[in-house]
C-alpha cells in the first residue's frame, strides 16, 4: 500500500477531527501518503483532493465538525456519480479509501467497495444507530450537550411550576432520547420505537407535580410521531384539562456542535487507527467500530442490512426511576 484517502461524510459528528488525525498519521507512519478529501463524497466526484502532512492535522482534536468538510451528496447516489469518484481516486493512485461516518456514508463505502474498490469505513454519527458499532463517534458529547440542556430547563422549569419538551436529534433513532431521558431525570421520554399515548404522558405529568415535583419534563425524540411539534399540537387542544403550563425546547444542531469529549475523542482515535491497520493486514469491505469495548470488523454488506437493536426495555426503568 502507497496512498490512501480520508473522507468524512453525512451528518458531522464531534470526534471526527481525532478520527482524521490518527489515520493520517498512522498512515504516515506506515509509510503512505495520505489524501484528504473535502466535504466528503462530493469532493470525491469533483476532484478536491489533497496530501495531508503530520502538521495539517495538528490543533483540530479539540475542536467539533470536521475539518475536512462534510456533505450529503445526491451525485454519488447514482452510478455515474460514483464512476466519476472511482476515477478521482484512480488519478491519484490511491488504492484505498477510509470512510468516516454514519449509515447513508457506510452506504456510499460498502456500493463503492461493491464496485471492487478497498474501503474501510470508521463508525461515526451522533445518532448510535449503526449495526456494528456498540457505540460510535460523537454519541457521547452529543448526549453531554442534551443533559446540559436538560439540567439548565429543569432550572428554570422548577422556577415556575413548567411542564417542559426537550426534543432531542437522533432521526428514526431513539437512542438519544432515552439515554438523554434516564441521565437527565426526565419524567417521561418519548421514542419512534414504541407508540405513545399523549394522554398518557399528560398524566405522567400531572402525576409528578402531584407526587410534590417542582417541574415536568420530556424528553422527546424528533424522529417520533409524537415529538416536541405533535405532543404540543395536542397539548394546545387539551390546555384546559391539562392543568399546567408547558413550553418547548428544540435543540436541534446544537447537539452536533460541541467540543468532542474526552471519550470521543479516546474512541476516534481508536477507531481512526484501526482503520489503518485493517488496510495493512488486506482487510477491507468493512465497518470498524467498538464492540463490547474491543475494536472489530463487520462486513458493510452486514452492516447496512441490519438495524441495530435499542435497548427499549429501559423505556420502563426511565418510567420507574420517574417516579
Ligand atoms: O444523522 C445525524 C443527524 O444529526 C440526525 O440526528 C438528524 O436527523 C440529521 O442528522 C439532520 O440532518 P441535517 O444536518 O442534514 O439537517
Amino acid at each position: 500500500m502507497k496512498s490512501i484517502a480520508v473522507l468524512t461524510s453525512g451528518g458531522d459528528a464531534p470526534g471526527m477531527n481525532a478520527a482524521i488525525r490518527a489515520v493520517v498519521r498512522t498512515g504516515i507512519d506506515k509509510g503512505w501518503t495520505v489524501f484528504g478529501v473535502r466535504n466528503g463524497y462530493a469532493g470525491l466526484v469533483a476532484d478536491n483532493i489533497k496530501p495531508l502532512g503530520r502538521r495539517d492535522v495538528g490543533g483540530i482534536m479539540q475542536l467539533g465538525g470536521t475539518m475536512l468538510g462534510s456533505a450529503r451528496c445526491m451525485e454519488f447516489k447514482i452510478e455515474e456519480g460514483r464512476r466519476k469518484a472511482l476515477r478521482t481516486l484512480n488519478q491519484h493512485q490511491i488504492e484505498a479509501l477510509v470512510v468516516i461516518g454514519g449509515n447513508g456514508s457506510q452506504m456510499g463505502a460498502c456500493a463503492l467497495s461493491q464496485m471492487g474498490f478497498p474501503v474501510v469505513g470508521v463508525a461515526s454519527t451522533i445518532d448510535n444507530d449503526l449495526y456494528g458499532s456498540d457505540t460510535t463517534i460523537g454519541v457521547d458529547t452529543a448526549l453531554n450537550i442534551a443533559l446540559e440542556a436538560i439540567d439548565r430547563l429543569k432550572t428554570t422549569a422548577s422556577s415556575l411550576q413548567r411542564a417542559f419538551l426537550i426534543e432531542v436529534m437522533g432521526r428514526d433513532c431513539g437512542y438519544l432520547a432515552l439515554m438523554a431521558g434516564i441521565a437527565g431525570g426526565a419524567e417521561a421520554v418519548v421514542i419512534p420505537e414504541v407508540e405513545a399515548d399523549p394522554e398518557a404522558i399528560a398524566s405522567d405529568l400531572r402525576a409528578a407535580y402531584e407526587r410534590g415535583k417542582p417541574h415536568a419534563l420530556v424528553v422527546v425524540s424528533e424522529g417520533a410521531h409524537y415529538n416536541a411539534a405533535g405532543l404540543m399540537g395536542y397539548f394546545e387542544e387539551h390546555r384546559e384539562q391539562l392543568g399546567f403550563d408547558v413550553r418547548a425546547t428544540i435543540l436541534g444542531h446544537v447537539q452536533r456542535g460541541g467540543i468532542p469529549g474526552a471519550f470521543d475523542r479516546l474512541l476516534a482515535t481508536r477507531l481512526g487507527a484501526a482503520a489503518t491497520d485493517v488496510l495493512e493486514r488486506g482487510e477491507h469491505g468493512v465497518l470498524v467500530g467498538d464492540i463490547k469495548d474491543d475494536i472489530a470488523t463487520t462486513l458493510l454488506t452486514e452492516v447496512i442490512a441490519n438495524k441495530k437493536p435499542l435497548p427499549v426495555h429501559m423505556l420502563e426503568l426511565a418510567r420507574i426511576l420517574a417516579k
